[in-house]
């Protein structure tokens, strides 16, 4: 099989791909990448040099990046490629709405025309909007309500994935998962950036008071979902990737403390994200049922793992979180937003 893997710099694209290399040793990768901020060809260094596997740098969003990336064609495209973080996208949109939804469409409009014989939109649970307590779920069939310009954005590249089933019959299969955590996550999301700091022995900034929730799958668990939707999957269906592992941001940052050798006097409550959603908290049952896959990961044993690989990879971090990084960064690429 040929895989397209967009995205696969990135956090989750770069364990995917090391899932797929190791699981099917027949399989082929091309990863395209734009290298953003987020890209990072360090998290793919132990098998840049595997006989199966092809970097290409472009954008999604454009066309002749994509069709060389597709070459002579792909048995699939698997889109990890976005903007990801909500509080980028609350500082500045755009980079969003020209990745998450045009990006999204260029692809689909590739797999319209022939290219790749299926794609899988790799979504979030966050366009469902957010639930009030542990005990609702979205399901597949929630209505969106997205509230942060990620989301939003988000929601529009897997709206449109599902107009071009509806309309053209273009195969694809849209997922909607909860939040991933483990190795190679960029130092700015919840659990690295407590940690990494922790580890740099500073504060930690706690939105509020903490008391927000949400759903957590270790990278491995999400491979695996991938892999059943590659292989089992359906064209036009939309499968939820949840653990049922609800967690509030207060208790995560407790354990990480803990895990640490810190008291909370590390904690900082800062002011609360705009539009911050309370919860999120996802309805696995179709996967499950249909599929047979099921989340196999104790969270506090995954979360220790996470920790443990981000105190023996401090280069890897170290980099990302450097002054000289951060000029970098505001140079070329904050300020062409
Ligand atoms: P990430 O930010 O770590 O990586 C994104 C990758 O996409 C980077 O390598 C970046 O260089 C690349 N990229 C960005 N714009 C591009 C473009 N225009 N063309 C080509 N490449 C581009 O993201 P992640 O956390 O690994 O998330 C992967 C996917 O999973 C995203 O689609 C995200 O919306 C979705 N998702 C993430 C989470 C989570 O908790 N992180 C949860 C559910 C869904
Ligand atoms: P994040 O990792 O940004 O993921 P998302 O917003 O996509 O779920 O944030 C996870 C939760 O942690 C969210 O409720 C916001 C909160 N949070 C903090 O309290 N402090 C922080 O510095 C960050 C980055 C997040």
């Amino acid at each position: 099989m040929k895989i397209l893997v967009t995205g696969g710099a990135g956090f989750m694209g770069s364990n995917f791909i090391r899932y797929v290399l190791n699981k099917y040793p027949d399989y082929k990768i091309i990863n395209l990448d734009k290298l953003t901020y987020a890209g990072n060809l360090e998290n793919l260094r132990d098998i840049e040099n595997n006989p199966n596997y092809t970097f290409v740098k472009g954008d999604i969003a454009k066309t002749e990046d994509v069709d060389r990336a597709l070459g002579e064609g792909a048995d699939v495209v698997i889109n990890y490629a976005a903007e990801s973080h909500v509080d980028r996208s609350i500082l500045s949109p755009r980079a969003f709405l020209d990745t998450d939804i045009f990006g999204t469409y260029t692809l689909l409009e590739a797999v319209r025309a022939g290219k790749a014989k299926k794609m899988i939109q790799i979504s979030t649970d966050e366009v469902f909007g957010m639930v009030h307590n542990v005990n609702e779920e979205f399901t597949e069939e929630t209505k969106f309500d997205p509230s942060s310009p990620y989301s939003a954005s988000k929601a529009g590249g897997d709206l449109m994935a599902n107009a071009y089933w509806r309309t053209y019959k273009t195969p694809v299969i849209v997922t909607h998962s909860c939040n991933f955590y483990g190795a190679y996550q960029y130092p700015e999301k919840l659990i690295p950036l407590f940690v990494t700091n922790l580890l740099e022995n500073k504060k930690i900034p706690v939105y509020g008071e903490g008391n927000q929730f949400r759903e957590w799958i270790f990278t491995e668990d999400h491979c695996r979902a991938i892999d059943a939707i590659l292989h089992k999957g359906e064209a036009g269906e939309v499968y939820n990737i949840g653990t049922r592992n609800r967690k509030a941001n207060i208790e995560i940052t407790k354990f990480i403390l803990n895990y640490l050798g810190k008291d909370e006097s590390y904690i900082e409550h800062v002011a609360d994200r705009p539009g911050h959603d309370f919860g999120y908290a996802v309805n696995p049952d179709k996967l499950i049922g249909k599929l047979g896959w099921k989340p196999e990961t104790n969270f506090e044993d995954g979360l220790a793992e996470t920790i443990e690989w981000y105190k023996n990879n401090e280069s890897w971090w170290k980099k990302l979180k450097s002054k000289e990084y951060q000029e970098y960064y505001e140079k070329n690429y904050a300020s062409k937003k």
